[in-house]
């Protein structure tokens, strides 16, 4: 059975908060922002929006590029590390938001490689003729998880969601087919990017959670930084061995919208160009597990996806999780 991208989506808030913005809020500068990590700007939801809202108006716009109805999605994945609730799921609300009463709609946590893990169970579940029409999702309100006083943290990360719409297909790879998709974890390393409070370990109590600020992220940069690049690395040559491929083939490369200086490292070593990379973290910051399908979802509607190329998409996050999947547009 093929899998194919038959629509993308993305939504963002309105609400744009620029380095200048936040320059008044930590001890941070444009400049340093910009150089250590390419982020000029973030977009922040507004009291009222939560992760299923733009969970859901990412979905009803991949469903209307596809010219799918609600009711026809047998499967909702929804990778987050921001749920509206602990549960139910928000895959859930996602489902009820969008009238796919047909649907089975489950959370994913992979933190930033959870829209590719998504991707990947969803292929799984296509070939395997348990599903014909499946929704996945990633969407985050990182701002809410964010510690406004750290500025080690609180510069890297925006609000937003994106999705994709993937369909089985009979017959040999057509347009926009998946051809593969690969996931790795290194759970030796979780402690290095984490958020603490609220779940079994640290539950939340005034003094545990709030004073000691552990309802917050936390993370060590400079080890993600170097296993980031690693995996990703991995998780691309991976995917282009298992089709028969170097990425001398590879028209695009959409990584996780991280850290510039982490994109430019992944794609210095795999040997493709500028000119060959998507890039819109200066718009964003790093989405987490939205940052993927809203990249994908810009490029599809700027045109740049060509008939016939091949797209690789790969990203690393919280975990350690990594994925790749490559698809021939
Ligand atoms: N403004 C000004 N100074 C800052 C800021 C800031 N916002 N943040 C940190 N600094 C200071 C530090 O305190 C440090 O000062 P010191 O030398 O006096 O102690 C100095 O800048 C250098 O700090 P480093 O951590 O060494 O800076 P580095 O060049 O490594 O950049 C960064 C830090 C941007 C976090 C980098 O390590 C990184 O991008 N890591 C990857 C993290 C990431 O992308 N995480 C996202 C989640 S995982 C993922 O999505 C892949």
């Amino acid at each position: 059975m093929n899998v194919r991208i038959t629509g993308t989506g993305s939504a963002l808030p309105g609400k744009i908060l620029t380095n200048a913005e936040l320059e008044q809020l930590v001890d941070t500068t444009d400049e340093w922002i910009t150089t250590r990590t390419g982020i000029k700007e973030r977009r922040i939801a507004a009291d009222g929006e939560f992760t299923s809202t733009f969970a859901a108006e990412a979905g009803r716009r991949a469903l209307a590029m596809a010219g799918v109805q609600p009711e026809e999605i047998d499967l909702i994945i929804l990778g987050t590390v921001t749920p509206d609730f602990p549960f139910p799921s928000t895959a859930c609300i996602v489902q009820d938001l969008l009238g796919a009463t047909n649907a089975t709609a489950f959370d994913l946590s992979a933190a930033c490689s959870g829209f590719l893990y998504g991707v990947s169970i969803a292929e799984k579940y296509i070939r395997s003729g348990a599903a014909r029409k499946i929704l996945v999702i990633g969407a985050e309100i990182l701002s809410r998880i964010v510690d406004w006083q750290d500025r080690n943290t609180c510069v890297l990360f925006g609000d937003g969601a994106g999705a994709v719409v993937l369909e089985a297909s009979d017959g040999d790879h057509g347009d926009h087919s998946l051809l593969s998709t690969h996931t790795f974890s290194n759970g030796a390393h979780w402690n290095l990017l984490y958020q603490q409070g609220s779940g079994s370990r640290n539950p939340a109590t005034a003094s545990r959670t709030i004073d000691e600020r552990r309802i917050y992220l936390t993370m060590e940069g400079n080890d993600v930084f170097k296993y980031a690049v690693r995996g990703m690395e991995e998780a691309a040559v991976k995917a282009l061995d298992a089709n028969g491929l170097s990425s001398a083939d590879i028209s695009l490369l959409i990584p996780h919208q991280a850290n510039r200086r982490i994109i430019d490292a992944t794609a210095k070593r795999l040997g493709i160009g500028s000119d060959r990379l998507f890039i819109n973290l200066h718009r964003y910051g790093n989405t987490s597990s939205a940052s993927i399908p809203i990249a994908l979802d810009e490029a599809n509607r700027q045109g740049l996806l060509k008939s016939d190329s091949k797209l690789l998409l790969v990203a690393f996050g919280g975990g350690f999780t990594y994925a790749s999947a490559l698809i021939k547009w």
